[in-house]
């Protein structure tokens, strides 16, 4: 028995490891995590805290002197020109955080109370991977992972194939080298259309975009990232040679994107502790509505000299800090399974938890996806299970905590009929989702869409929420989307809790509402597979409702983006006589657009290379030289034959030759087929 305190201490730290080395095995191995991020951290911490008060106890095999991320065989180990630092983490997710951390930037820079403040830039931590990119003369020679610190892995062969990294910095005169270092990460759009996919598939999902991206980066073979699109933000530098850094850290910010490598925009020069605590609340308050996952923000002294004046506490700089916000992943009890019955009647299974504060909110509900997926991840009613919620994302399970179940727990079952209107439920030959048969007899589904219909992004009917909806359901008051129309003030006012003001507010919402446009409408009726990107490309290509409705398969497929899925899905919708007289309905009622005026303009996003001429050159990868002209040109884009100083980007392949040197001699962006596809992307 280990009575006395140190030999508690060594107990427990040898307990740590094991469990330390346990878990990240689970993660980075198997793919299996057991634990939440969090808990990890929390381990690893208690370690550390551990090793620090009791230098004697540390190993050289403890997990704390090796960042994860080994070595694997296969990859080359790169040996840093410049070691890649780490930064302390402050865990007080409060304003209080960033106060210690400006008290002691006071302190060791040794200021007076009655100093100014001090200056930093302010940024985002981005929930990703640490990669650093060695640039010889502008050219892209090497790109390594973090490593240990000391040493990194050569993933220059994937890093290639992100499209947002230049092979070549812009500008007529680069640095002779400049390492610039960022974080890897993949946008949680991304990441969901490719869960999405491989749940079609009825593959195997992903945990989370971090993993993915960090999972894909060291790959061997490059081909596994071809479905998986990364993207990438710079933070710093790493070793420079020939080049005069800025004052700044900020101004070294500008002139990494004044070299084509993207810099998040979101980063500010604040003054003293209140500029931290104004920008860690601003940015806690969007950070559900960025594009990627963010674990917390992060302060540097803005000044270089002051910087070097702070100087380094083992590997961790002393002038910057990580601040961060709440996890992301918390793990809570699976109290039960509910079944919701969606707009196209396909039945969800929902995770009833025992509510749990995660990503900043108490969640009670997430989704289990789809039977098959729930089975793969083997939860059952009473598992500890974790729960991610990210962003706007509706929260879901991630997997479950291997613990012994106390009693036999049965199985989760698929109903065989609705739960809410008792119609068979069906599932495709082969298909993942079951689905219930009963269409709009289903009051489910008929709420649904109603509820699609009305909302923002559709017909943008204000007023008309899920209470009312299934008053006006249930109340038999509406059986078709067309009957909304004819809902008069006496009928709505006449509901129970129906004040006459909020009628007539409603009966006016719906009378505004008739004044569409054509990709509204199309979004609105709810077609399977036509989501609002999809609703606007149709607007586009055809102009008019009825060309979309008489379009033939073969014509659908003309359209940008839409697959014999999505096209076959239309022309079903289209064919049946039901959907033509719910249309013909909705415009005899008076919801009318403007045909031919292609989407909307109010709204519009504007074609991603409008007004830009691009120069094909060499034998890309996967495209022929006319299908990555018809791209270009879809985008809005001209193709030229030479290179001048109004080129906008050359595309260059395989065997390019003098126009390539050209665009370098010019300083224009090259880029490869993945970067073309990357410029496609954006803004659609
Ligand atoms: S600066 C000298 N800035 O967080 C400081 N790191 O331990 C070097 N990270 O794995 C890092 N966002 O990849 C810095 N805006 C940011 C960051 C950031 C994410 C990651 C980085 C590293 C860890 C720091």
């Amino acid at each position: 028995m280990a009575a006395d305190p140190a030999g508690r201490a060594a107990a427990r730290a040898a307990e740590l490891r094991a469990l330390l080395q346990h878990h990240a095995h689970r993660y980075y191995v198997l793919d299996q995590p057991e634990i939440p991020d969090a808990d990890y951290d929390r381990y690893f911490q208690e370690l550390q805290a551990i090793e620090a008060a009791h230098p004697e106890l540390l190993t050289a095999d403890s997990p704390t002197q090796r960042v994860i991320g080994q070595v694997l065989d296969g990859l080359t180990p790169v040996k840093h020109a410049l070691p890649m630092l780490s930064i302390r983490t402050e865990t007080d997710t409060t304003a209080a955080g960033a106060e210690a951390f400006d008290a002691r930037i006071r302190r060791e820079l040794g200021l007076a109370d009655d100093a100014p403040p001090v200056e930093y830039n302010a940024e985002l931590k981005f929930d990703g991977l640490a990669i650093n990119l060695r640039y010889e003369d502008g050219l892209l020679v090497q790109a390594t992972t973090r490593g240990d610190g000391e040493t990194g892995e050569d993933v220059t062969h994937n890093v290639r194939t992100i499209g947002q990294i230049p092979l070549r910095l812009l500008g007529s005169a680069p640095p002779p080298l400049i390492e610039i270092r960022g974080e890897a990460y993949m946008r949680r759009d991304d990441f969901e259309r490719l869960n999405e996919r491989q749940r079609e598939k009825g593959g195997k999902t992903f945990i989370n975009p971090r993993n993915t991206a960090a999972g894909a980066i060291r790959q061997l073979d490059s081909r596994a990232l071809a479905d998986k699109r990364l993207s990438f933000f710079a933070y710093g530098l790493g070793d420079v040679k020939g080049w005069a850094q800025p004052p700044t850290h900020s101004a070294t910010l500008d002139a990494i994107a004044a070299f084509g490598v993207p810099v998040n925009a979101d980063r500010r020069v604040v003054q003293g502790a209140a500029g931290l605590v104004a920008y860690h609340e601003a940015i806690a308050a969007r950070r559900d509505a960025l594009p990627f996952d963010i674990d917390g923000v992060v302060y540097k002294v803005n000044s270089v000299a002051l910087q070097q004046r702070l100087g380094f506490v083992s590997r961790e700089p002393r002038w910057a800090v990580a601040h961060k916000y709440p996890a992301q992943e918390q793990a809570t009890r699976l109290n039960g399974i509910a079944i919701q019955v969606g707009r196209t009647g396909k039945l969800t299974p929902v995770a009833k938890l025992e509510p749990v504060f995660v990503g900043g909110t108490t969640v009670s509900n997430a989704t289990l996806h789809n039977v098959f997926e729930l089975r793969r991840k083997g939860v059952r009613v009473g598992d500890q299970v974790i729960v991610r919620r990210a962003g706007d994302v509706i929260p879901e399970i991630v997997g479950r905590i291997p613990a012994p179940r106390p009693a036999y727990v049965p199985n989760f079952r698929m109903p065989r009929e609705c739960p809410v209107c008792g119609s068979r439920v069906l599932r495709e030959k082969g298909g993942i989702d079951h689905r219930c048969s009963g269409g709009l007899f289903c009051a489910a589904q008929r709420k649904q869409a109603l509820l699609h219909f009305a909302g923002r992004r559709a017909m943008d009917i204000e007023g008309l929420g899920d209470k009312l909806v299934d008053q006006l359901v249930d109340g038999g008051l509406i059986r078709t989307l067309p009957e909304l129309y004819t809902l008069g003030l006496a009928k709505l006012a006449a509901l129970e809790r129906m004040a006459d003001k909020s009628a007539a507010n409603l009966v006016a919402a719906l009378d505004q509402s008739k004044n569409t446009t054509l990709n509204r409408f199309i979004y609105a009726l709810g077609i399977r597979h036509v989501g609002e990107a999809t609703a606007r490309d149709l607007a586009r290509h055809f102009g008019a409702l009825d060309r979309v409705m008489d379009a033939s398969v073969e014509q659908l497929l003309q359209v940008p983006d839409v697959g014999p899925v999505v096209a076959q899905s239309i022309r079903s919708f289209f064919e049946q006589p039901h959907n033509r007289e719910v249309v013909e309905q909705l415009r005899a009622a008076g919801v009318h657009w403007d045909e031919h005026a292609g989407s909307e303009t109010a709204n519009a996003v504007p074609l991603p290379l409008s007004g830009k001429t691009l120069v094909l050159t060499g034998t890309l990868p996967t495209l022929t030289r006319d299908e990555a002209k018809a791209l270009v040109e879809a985008a809005g884009g001209k193709v030229a034959g030479s290179v001048s100083k109004k080129t906008f980007a050359v595309v260059a392949g395989e065997e390019a030759g003098a126009k390539l040197d050209k665009a370098r001699e010019l300083g224009i962006t090259v880029l490869d087929e993945a970067g073309l596809q990357a410029l496609l992307q954006q803004g659609g």
